[in-house]
């Protein structure tokens, strides 16, 4: 194909299911010859990969697409491309229609397979091509994948949610759940073990709904026991699982599989149960916490961290309160926490009783202050100890050293003097911060 010197830029916003829709249409991209660049300016098209989660990420995508007008007028060849999250909404897409004219193709979640024949058009055609299907009973067809790193690799294993959290857009962006053949993923996962990558992370936004969609008896805990088998691989992680699907069994599976990582993440998004029930999440502050007690009982050594919404409508001081008390119950070693944004077409959008920004700020700096303070005691017993780590590469704040993280997912910053990147090696930790471990390579 005639596409030499021709370059392309993804730049992706929100979870890693968007990550890793990016490195599929990177591997569509450069199977049609194209090479990446890091440069607005050297990008022959360029792509923005879009989240809504939270009002923030929108706003950042339209200062982004903005920005691009420019670039568009002094090379009109180039290519825009918008996708992801947002464009799965009618009211977004409109916008881009009809105030961001110089973009060239927008397409949404449910139709990122029918990309390359987007791209053929797009080039052939200086017209907008805007196409956004619903969603279609089938799985997204197998793409070919341009991964980030060798030696890690995202693997979807459910894509949707039927959860419908009452704040959340995601089901209504990302559709229904439907779990990927069990053959697909451990056939996957041996064809990137056999490249080398010994680390992967299974993606969906409910991960252990896993084959409740299948006729046969196959659930989460059976997906984890059949890649344990996988030979050479080292590590197994998994994003984002459900408090109320956590079973007994997958947390006594875990205990028994050697290379499920000994992180666990559960998102509690509040601590009071009335907030919990108007959220729709299913569970009890108590059963969250019996739920701990069950995954430590198990796996002592494990990491817990969480996901907490700030701010939900109907918050009363009371009730925040429950939140800072759960979490000091429940000492996770890190916690990402999230001002309450109200997004269109959900439920809580609708309800009576949003809390004002000031109130939200405020609260979540108290949350914060304290998880820091918790985050860093966590840390403190891993003074002197050895830990083993997979290497990432350079670090981003000292680029004369290296970073990589531990089983249990934290930073760890060492020195060494050649490039060990994804490669499993012992770092004796001699000083901690709240999110980062610093050592040396034992
Ligand atoms: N499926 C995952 C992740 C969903 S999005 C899960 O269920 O945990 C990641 C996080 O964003 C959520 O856990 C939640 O804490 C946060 N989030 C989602 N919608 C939000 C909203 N409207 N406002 C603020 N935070 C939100
Ligand atoms: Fe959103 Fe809830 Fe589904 Fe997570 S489980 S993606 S928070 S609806
Ligand atoms: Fe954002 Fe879509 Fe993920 S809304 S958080 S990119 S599923």
């Amino acid at each position: 194909m005639n596409q030499e010197n021709k370059s392309y830029l993804i730049k992706t916003y929100g979870c890693q299911m968007n990550e890793h829709d990016s490195e599929k249409l990177a591997g569509v991209l450069e199977d049609e010859g194209y090479q990446p660049t890091e440069e607005l300016e050297d990008a022959d098209i360029i792509i923005l990969n879009t989240c809504c989660v939270r009002e923030n990420a929108e706003l950042k995508v339209y200062g982004k697409v903005g920005q691009l007008k420019n670039l568009k007028r002094k090379n009109p060849d180039l290519i825009i491309g918008i996708c992801g999250c947002m464009m799965q909404q009618e009211d977004v897409v409109k916008e881009i229609k009809e105030k961001y004219r110089h973009v060239d193709i927008v397409f949404g979640t449910h139709n990122i397979h029918h990309f390359p024949k987007l791209l053929k058009e797009a080039k052939e055609d200086k017209n907008p091509l805007v196409k956004v299907w619903e969603e279609s009973k089938e799985l997204i067809p197998e793409m070919p994948v341009q991964r980030k790193d060798d030696h890690k690799a995202f693997v979807t294993i459910i894509y949707g949610c039927d959860n419908f959290c009452t704040y959340c857009i995601v089901p209504h962006v990302r559709g229904r759940e439907k779990s990927r053949p069990l053959e697909n993923i451990v056939k996957e996962i041996e064809d990137l073990v056999a490249d080398g990558v010994k680390e992967v992370t299974l993606l969906g936004q409910n991960v252990n709904s896993y084959g409740k969609d299948f006729e046969e008896e196959i659930d989460f805990a059976d997906l984890l026991t059949e890649i344990n088998q996988v030979e050479g691989l080292a590590r197994i992680r998994y994003m984002t699982s459900h408090p109320r699907d956590f079973s007994d069994k997958l947390v006594e599976t875990i205990s028994q599989l050697d290379k499920v990582c000994n992180h666990f993440h559960l998102p509690v998004q509040a601590g009071s149960n009335k907030i919990l029930k108007k959220m729709n999440r299913n569970y009890t502050k108590e059963e969250y916490l019996r739920l701990i007690e069950k995954i430590r009982a198990n796996n002592p050594d494990a990491a817990i961290t969480t996901d907490v919404i700030v701010g939900f409508p109907g918050e009363s001081e009371e009730d925040f309160e429950k939140t800072l008390d759960l979490f000091k119950k429940v000492e996770f070693d890190m916690a990402y926490s999230f001002l309450y944004s109200k997004r269109t077409g959900t439920p809580a959008a609708e309800y009576d009783e949003q809390i004002s920004d000031e109130v939200k700020k405020e609260r979540l700096q108290r949350l914060m202050d304290i998880q820091s303070d918790i985050s860093l005691k966590k840390n403190k017993p891993l003074e002197g100890q050895i830990v083993e780590v997979l290497v990432e590469g350079e670090s981003k704040k000292d680029p004369n050293k290296l970073t990589g993280r531990t089983c249990s997912n934290k930073i760890v910053i060492f020195e060494a003097d050649r490039d060990l990147t994804g490669e499993l090696i012992n770092v004796k930790i001699n000083r901690v911060q709240s999110w980062t471990l610093f050592g040396d390579l034992v």
